[in-house]
């Protein structure tokens, strides 16, 4: 393996081999001993575990030793033996120490006792050296493997579908603008309006909310094709589960209707968290100490059990007799509301004690591409979406089947007031060679959040954008 004149943590503590010389690399963790021996903790980042480096005072002098603080980064060469303590099978008895870089312990702010996760926020710089960040990050680097995985070997392309978009995806208009214009003094038109003509892209331009509407052109294509990027939302939800720059895997399938979408967000969900539990055991195993006891037995519940599917009206029914029963919801029930997270939670946590699908939303909640369907018997009008609901979370995936019918796409557009002079290409597709297809977006960070147990999805992200917050 090519890991630059070293030895991975990981694997020497895996290796079999006894009293040979290898090299490792790494952070202190922690530093122990007497006057005759020192125990450092060394900590490369390929593993949760440290390896343990045996190094005595009289061979390396206490001036060299008392530079080895938590954070310093060292090399050390040594025998690999077996460890004489309890707690690890192999330990390094330190030939040569080198160390790269001192951490002054006067000043290092990552100090041998626990942080809050709010304090380590503010250092969100330094956290991936801790365990708990190490642990989250290399099982988001598990999970992105996984997820393109997933999608090569049941047949799906992956797409780069682009971040600067001159059309809302989503209808929300929740955007954030790019622009190159001087917002002091903008070009004006001659009705005083901003005059976007002169702007870099020669009209007005935003980040994408999603890269569905790229993908449908892909599916319509290749058949099956998947988008995995980062997405940006400008609105102003400071909650635990929504931040402004967020990645959102949205695969898009031709010829698949609602039943098929619901088994590949299925089938795909159960497929990552079993790759997680398979890959990542160390991993969870530390964070099911640290913050959530019973991290394992809900993701194996997940995998073990079948989402329940249902209609959007029978939830709110379910919902209402809740409250007829004296539940309290923060927010109303009532068909033709949107749920919340507390509602979809009622009925994953409370109700069915299992994943839910729920399906066919009222039109007006959903966005304007969605298939439509019949009116429902009391003449409602309803469209083929599809929200994936997890227990802690709420909805971890939406999705639905998209309407390829051009007269009622149109219809809608217009009814919305969007501008078809924007979507003109995405029109064309139901004009030529238009076909039933379907797909979802799954935010990786909720996923993330699940995975892991943690409870702020600021806390599964590297550097999280929020409300008043892009430091790093
Ligand atoms: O339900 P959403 O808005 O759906 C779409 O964007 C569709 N275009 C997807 C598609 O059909 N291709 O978002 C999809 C998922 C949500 O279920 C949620 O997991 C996540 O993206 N998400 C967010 N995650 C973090 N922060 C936010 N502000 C999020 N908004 C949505
Ligand atoms: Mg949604």
């Amino acid at each position: 393996m090519l890991t630059g004149n070293r030895t991975r943590i990981a694997e020497a503590l895996k290796s079999q081999e006894r009293g040979t010389e290898i090299t490792v690399k790494g952070w202190v963790r922690t530093k122990r001993g007497n006057k005759n021996v020192a125990f450092i903790a060394l900590n490369d980042g390929s593993t949760i575990h440290n390896i343990q480096i045996v190094a005595e005072p009289a061979r390396f002098g206490d001036e060299l030793l008392g530079r080895v603080t938590t954070g310093a980064c060292l090399r050390v060469t040594g025998m690999l033996v077996e460890s004489m303590g309890s707690g690890q099978p192999v330990e390094l008895q330190a030939a040569e120490i080198e160390i790269y870089g001192e951490a002054d312990p006067a000043d290092y702010p990552l100090q041998k006792k626990g942080h809050s996760l709010e304090f380590l926020r503010d250092i969100a710089y330094l956290r991936p050296r801790t365990n708990t960040f190490g642990a989250i990050f290399r099982v988001s680097h598990a999970m992105s493997y996984a997820i393109h995985k997933y999608f090569n070997d049941h047949g799906f392309y992956y797409v780069h579908t682009p971040l600067i978009t001159a059309s809302d995806a989503e209808g929300a208009g929740a955007m954030f603008q790019v622009t190159t214009l001087d917002v002091e003094q903008p070009p004006r038109t001659e009705d005083g309006k901003v005059d976007y003509s002169q702007d870099f892209f020669g009209k007005h331009t935003s980040l994408t909310v999603s890269g569905q509407l790229e993908g449908e052109l892909g599916a319509l294509a290749l058949g099956q094709v998947y988008t995995f990027g980062p997405t940006f939302r400008a609105e102003n939800s400071n909650t635990p589960r929504h931040l402004a720059e967020f990645w959102m895997i949205e695969p898009e399938a031709a010829f698949y209707g609602l039943e098929e979408d619901m088994n590949l967000a299925e089938d795909f969900l159960r497929y990552l968290i079993r790759y997680a539990l398979e890959n990542c055991a160390d991993d969870l195993a530390f964070l099911e100490k640290m913050y959530d006891e019973e991290l394992t037995a809900r993701l194996r519940f997940v995998v073990d059990n079948d989402f329940v599917r249902l209609n959007y009206t029978e939830g709110i029914e379910i919902l209402k007799a809740a409250v007829a029963n004296g539940h309290k919801f923060e927010f109303p029930v009532d068909w033709g509301l949107d749920l919340q997270s507390e509602h979809e939670r009622y009925l994953v946590e409370k109700h069915f004690k299992k994943p839910v699908i729920l399906v066919n939303y009222p039109a007006a909640i959903k966005a304007f591409y969605m298939k439509q369907n019949a009116p429902d018997a009391a003449g409602r009008a309803t469209v083929q979406a599809m929200d994936v609901l997890f227990p802690r979370i709420g909805e971890i995936i939406g999705g639905s089947v998209r309407e390829e019918n051009y007269g009622k796409l149109k219809a809608k557009i217009e009814k919305e007031g969007m501008s078809e002079s924007e979507l003109w290409w995405y029109m064309d597709t139901r004009r030529w060679g238009s076909a039933p297809h379907a797909g979802f977006g799954l935010g990786f960070e909720r996923l993330m959040l699940f995975v892991t147990g943690m409870a702020n999805i600021r806390d599964v992200i590297p550097f999280p954008r929020t409300p008043k917050n892009a430091e790093f």
